[in-house]
């Protein structure tokens, strides 16, 4: 039986083995976790999150067609060589990044069969601990401390800690969603915490428990293994994470929730892929002020088609 006393987590896994069907036909070839965000991949920012939080072990569960992240987080000696040669140290340290940032290892899950199954291949590697979860095509941004935040609270709190953030009722049926009940006090960072009493996965808008959705970054306790083990396919005929942790939570396990208020990119969605990269090159040192000049002309140029959302 797993202890429910509060330690830290030390370890991360990436699930980035789904078939990333939103973005074909791009996906055919290239995994959703590398499409790049300015000039670097998704799974970076994410592998530097993990790393920023004190989490520098980290596991990606992979699966067919995915190989080239393997080979993103492995040296590249021809190139390497081929930049000292050229003196272009610049370069070179940005070919670095990903082998320097943390530790990275790799298991395959064989067939995509719901994230709760990619999760499951990790038990060897996560060990009896709490671990975290970041998903390889949820983009949070570096300035928002949602996972430190979130540790932090596991470790006062014990049991696993989601991630939530609310996105409306009309959306709702596209995410995993909770019910809740007020916390404690807010987190480190501000971000309110809740008590998770309740999880479904995808539910019709009108049965949603709230409008608080399950986004891509997880503390779990190891006793999610156990759980995950007799959990049969759900919606989609997936194995779901979320159908494991409303188990814990009817067998009385701890699992709280941080209500995310800062920025989030789904990557592996077209529009919010788009946002990301625009975003995130407005604010660069190097491109940013010619990239910011062109999106002034661009926008005045644009036909009025009255207001729009963010
Ligand atoms: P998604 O549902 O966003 O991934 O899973 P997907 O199935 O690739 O996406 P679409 O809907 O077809 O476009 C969230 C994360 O879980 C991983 C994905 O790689 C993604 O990072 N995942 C999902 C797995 O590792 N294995 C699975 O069986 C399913």
């Amino acid at each position: 039986m797993t202890s429910l006393s509060p330690r830290p987590a030390r370890k991360a896994v990436i699930p980035v083995a789904g078939m990333g069907t939103r973005f074909l036909p791009a996906t055919k070839a290239v995994p959703k976790e590398l499409l790049p965000v300015v000039d670097r991949p998704a799974l970076q920012y994410i592998v530097e999150e993990a790393a920023r939080a004190g989490l520098p072990e980290v596991l990606m569960v992979t699966g067919r067609n995915k190989a080239a992240i393997e080979d993103f987080f492995d040296r590249h000696p021809e190139l390497e060589t081929a930049l000292e040669k050229k003196g272009d140290d610049s370069r070179l340290a940005s070919v670095h990044e990903s082998t320097d940032v943390a530790q990275v290892h790799f298991v395959r899950q064989g067939e995509a069969k719901g994230l709760g199954h990619a999760v499951l291949q990790a038990a060897a590697f996560v060990g009896d601990e709490p671990f975290a979860v970041l998903l390889g095509d949820d983009l949070i941004d570096a300035r928002d401390h949602l996972l430190e935040q979130m540790l932090a609270v596991q470790a006062e709190h014990g049991g696993s800690v989601i991630a939530l953030l609310d996105v409306g009722r009309e959306n709702i049926d596209k995410y995993g969603a909770v019910a809740v009940e007020p916390g404690a006090s807010p987190a480190a960072g501000g971000d309110e915490v809740v008590r998770v009493t309740g999880l479904v996965e995808k539910p019709p808008v009108d049965e949603a428990p709230s409008s608080l959705a399950i986004i891509g970054r997880y503390v779990l306790s190891a006793s999610v293994f156990d759980v995950l083990r007799e959990t049969a396919p759900g919606r989609g005929g997936e194995i779901q994470l979320t159908d494991a942790l409303a188990t814990l939570v009817e067998r009385g396990e701890p699992v709280h929730g941080v209500v995310f208020s800062g920025r989030r990119y789904d990557t592996g969605d077209r529009l919010d892929y788009l946002k990301a990269v625009v975003r995130l090159a407005s604010e660069r040192d190097d491109l940013g002020e010619p990239f910011r000049e062109f999106l002034r002309n661009f926008v005045a140029d644009l036909p009025d088609e009255g207001a729009s959302s963010s």
